[in-house]
């Protein structure tokens, strides 16, 4: 599907500024003069270093802090609440995740391709990481600003990582640059969410890179994902409630809303198998939270066989009885224990 050109113009103007701005901040480090890698990576972010020039984005920045403390965030599938742990080090924390997770799914790769990549921190990251010295990272992305910054951050602090930059376009998608056959990954973090409706289109391109062996997603998608086993020890009306948010922001946002539809259509059609799908895998915000979907090409052996986790295909868990609610709710009252506030931890 294509965009229509007044969404098109937003998500140039929205994400050309806030590059622009990040590439301010990048100026400052660089021109005092550091040259260490995982400290710019780190000053860059909006959590960590100089604020931003812009009062705007500082303003959004405070906003998200605040909120974050407000409802907590989503690890390891529980839902924590922010009572010691401040902002930048949920960031971290999250961000650990991630990268552990991304370096098991790219292991043996020699190229690994990240679609949508900004200003290309993830593979950076995965560098630092220890992800493998002689692969190949690929920064696919649409926004000059961004194009341009990754190859800056990577002349002055990254001389050694064979690192590349690509114009790309999720609605034009073209892999000619890759016409050698190598073992590759590709993976997208938050930037598949910018596409509303996500055609098959796309998913036959990136099967069509040579040597492809697997596709990682790290999207905020969970609320299309069934499944109601995704968090531990919760009620399924707090897991209904979190998705109810997720689901109300991507449509606010016009994000997408038909990512696990399409690639679960492929997999029943036979031309993809899933092989993890972890719903609401993690949150920076939880009505923004990360889900991870992985797929492969059928028919292509893979290197490695990740362990195939399956939210989406899980049994429900059996509702309590009649008997055994109405002995918790008696149980409840006997101790003190009230439903008020129960949504959120
Ligand atoms: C939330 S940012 C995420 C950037 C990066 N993946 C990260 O995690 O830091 C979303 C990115 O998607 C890019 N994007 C938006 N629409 C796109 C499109 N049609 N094709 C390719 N990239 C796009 C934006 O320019 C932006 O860099």
């Amino acid at each position: 599907m294509n965009p229509t050109p007044e969404r098109e113009a937003l998500v140039l103007s929205q994400y050309g500024h806030l590059w622009a701005k990040t590439a301010e901040k990048a100026e400052g480090l660089l021109g005092a003069g550091e040259t260490e890698l995982n400290r710019i990576i780190l000053m860059m972010r909006r959590d960590f270093g100089a604020d931003f020039s812009d009062p705007v984005l500082i303003k959004k920045n405070q906003e998200r802090d605040l909120e974050r403390r407000k409802t907590g965030f989503i690890l390891d599938r529980q839902h924590i609440r922010s009572v010691e742990v401040d902002s930048p080090t949920a960031t971290l924390m999250i961000e650990a995740l991630k990268m552990r997770t991304l370096m098991e799914l790219t292991r043996g790769a020699e190229r690994i391709v990240e679609l949508g990549a900004g200003w290309g921190k993830n593979l950076f990251k995965l560098w630092l990481y220890g992800a493998p010295l002689d692969a190949e990272y690929h920064a696919l992305e649409l926004t000059p600003e961004a194009r341009n910054l990754a190859k800056r951050v990577a002349q002055s602090a990254a001389p050694k990582m064979p690192f590349f930059t690509h114009a790309f376009d999720y609605y034009r998608p073209d892999f000619s640059m890759f016409a050698e056959a190598k073992p590759t990954v590709v993976f997208s973090h938050h930037s598949l969410e910018q596409i509303p409706s996500v055609g098959e289109r796309l998913f036959e391109a990136i099967k069509g890179i040579p040597g492809l062996i697997r596709v990682v997603h790290l999207e905020p998608v969970g609320f299309q994902v069934p499944g109601a086993t995704w968090l531990e020890n919760v009620r399924p009306d707090r897991m209904e409630y979190i998705d109810s948010l997720n689901r109300a922001f991507a449509t606010k946002r016009d994000q997408n809303l038909n990512l696990y539809p399409i690639l679960r259509s492929m997999e029943l059609e036979g031309s993809i198998r899933l092989t993890r799908v972890r719903k609401h895998f993690c949150s920076i915000l939880l009505k923004n939270a990360t889900t991870l979907l992985v797929w492969e090409p059928n028919g292509t052996p893979s290197l490695t066989t990740p362990e195939t986790q399956r939210d989406d295909l899980q049994e429900p868990p059996p509702q309590p009885s009649v008997w055994t609610r109405l002995r918790r709710k008696v149980g409840k009252r006997i101790l003190g224990e009230t439903n008020a506030g129960s949504q959120i931890h």
